[in-house]
């Protein structure tokens, strides 16, 4: 057992602390307010090698592991956790769906471009009426021979305007239940595909979520990901790695908020002293650091089990699962520490407050958590 991080992840660790200080915290404020997708960040991200960190180096990724990836995520989730939902999505649900089951034309013609942030992806299971149920899928791909024709809704759909491929779960054999799914890759182009309304949200503000309409949308038979009716098993499997990079946002946005409220802490006097010389605040304090240490266990665990070839659908479904409740309670906590400070935004804690709360939500609820869990359990 060696807790120890290698010279390269620290070298990837402190370059995502770079870029987050000096890239994100300037304007996060202003683009959580006006709900500004951070462009430009992202565009810079994809030249640093941040949006295809695991991809092969020969379809333009980094070829690193998944420990550096999380600790990439952690840090740049400390400050924007709307430009790491983007960084996650596209890593590891695009990118990595496509390297492991697309085909070498698949590869060539998306990955390499999504690999190095050229072009960004959007991963689309949910619908109005299909979220945690996702079997439930309305959206049909039906088989015309050389195309799929696809019609329906997507919702919730995770940079929904801004990508320009997106991975779509759709319904081709009713009678086939979750066998008859398929997975498509759909380009923004296509006729018939069109963006809906942007979602006016609580947090990760800046990012871009919108429904999707799908009409009568020609997807040639050549876009299908995996065999025929493999499309539910598809998303699962993604799902599983995408989960370790929604523990380590969480991670992110509560390490992010104990350092603020840290700092503050020793800043801040009451009753003559600094409010860290409170017991009350000390105990805050212990109680945040001990739980976000846990939870960046969880995850590196959950990391070193992909990236050991283990399975890690257990490992990373309890990383999410705590991690999300550490940063709903670590941001709580942190405005609390800021009194009235903290519920104003120039401090910071309050966005975090708000943005904690989507990552017991999406990627499959807490529930939808310890449903995973305990299956594996009780198998
Ligand atoms: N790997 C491979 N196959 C899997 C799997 C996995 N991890 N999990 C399930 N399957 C397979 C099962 O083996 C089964 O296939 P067979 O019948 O052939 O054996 C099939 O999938 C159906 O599985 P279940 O019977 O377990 O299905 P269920 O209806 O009980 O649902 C569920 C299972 C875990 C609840 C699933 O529906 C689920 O994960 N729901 C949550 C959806 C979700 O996470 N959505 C996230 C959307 S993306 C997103 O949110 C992105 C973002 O925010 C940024
Ligand atoms: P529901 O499934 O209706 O759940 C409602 C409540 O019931 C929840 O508390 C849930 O845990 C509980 N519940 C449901 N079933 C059970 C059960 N069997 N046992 C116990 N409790 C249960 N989806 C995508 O496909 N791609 C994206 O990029 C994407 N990005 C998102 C971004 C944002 C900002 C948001 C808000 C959502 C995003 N989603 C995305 C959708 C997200 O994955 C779903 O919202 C989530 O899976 C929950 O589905 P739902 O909203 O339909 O809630």
């Amino acid at each position: 057992m060696n807790f120890q991080l290698t010279e390269e992840h620290l070298a990837v660790q402190a370059a995502a602390r770079e870029f987050a200080q000096t890239e994100l915290l300037p304007g996060v404020i202003e683009r959580d307010e006006h709900q500004k997708f951070p462009a430009d960040q992202i565009k810079k991200m994809g030249e640093l090698g941040f949006l295809g960190m695991m991809v092969d180096p020969k379809y333009g990724g980094g070829g690193m592991d998944t420990i550096s990836y999380v600790l990439a995520m952690e840090e740049i989730s400390k400050v924007d956790a709307s430009a790491s939902v983007v960084m996650s999505v596209n890593n590891s649900l695009v990118c990595w769906g496509i390297e492991k089951f697309g085909t070498e034309e698949q590869k060539q013609k998306y990955l390499t471009k999504l690999a190095t942030g050229e072009i960004i992806g959007a991963f689309c299971l949910s619908e109005p009426e299909a979220g945690s149920d996702a079997t439930s899928q309305r959206t049909t791909a039906e088989d015309k021979g050389d195309y799929y024709l696809l019609n329906g809704t997507k919702n919730w759909i995770t940079n929904g305007s801004t990508a320009s491929v997106y991975l779509v779960i759709a319904q081709t054999y009713p009678e086939k239940g979750h066998r008859g799914i398929n997975a498509l890759i759909v380009e923004r182009e296509m006729e018939g595909f069109e963006v809906g309304l942007k979602e006016n949200k609580l947090g990760i503000r800046g990012s871009d979520t919108h429904s999707l309409m799908f009409t009568d949308v020609k997807v040639p038979k050549e876009n299908r990901i995996g065999e025929d009716g493999f499309g539910f098993k598809f998303a699962m499997q993604t799902l599983a790695g995408g989960r370790i990079g929604i523990a380590s946002q969480a991670l992110g946005i509560a390490s992010g908020a104990m350092e603020l409220a840290l700092k503050y802490s020793k800043e801040r006097k009451a009753f003559g002293v600094e409010i860290a010389k409170h017991q009350a605040i000390q105990f805050k304090l212990a109680d945040m650091a001990t739980n976000i240490e846990a939870a960046r266990l969880l995850c590196l665990q959950a990391a070193y089990d992909k990236d050991a070839h283990r399975d890690y659908g257990k490992s990373g479904a309890m990383a999410k699962l705590f991690a999300s409740k550490v940063a709903m309670e670590t941001t709580v906590e942190a405005v609390q520490i800021h009194g009235g400070y903290g519920f104003v935004k120039e401090y910071h804690v309050e966005r975090l407050m708000r943005d904690a709360k989507i990552t017991q939500i999406y990627e499959g609820t807490s529930e939808i958590q310890k449903i995973v869990i305990s299956r594996e359990l009780l198998k």
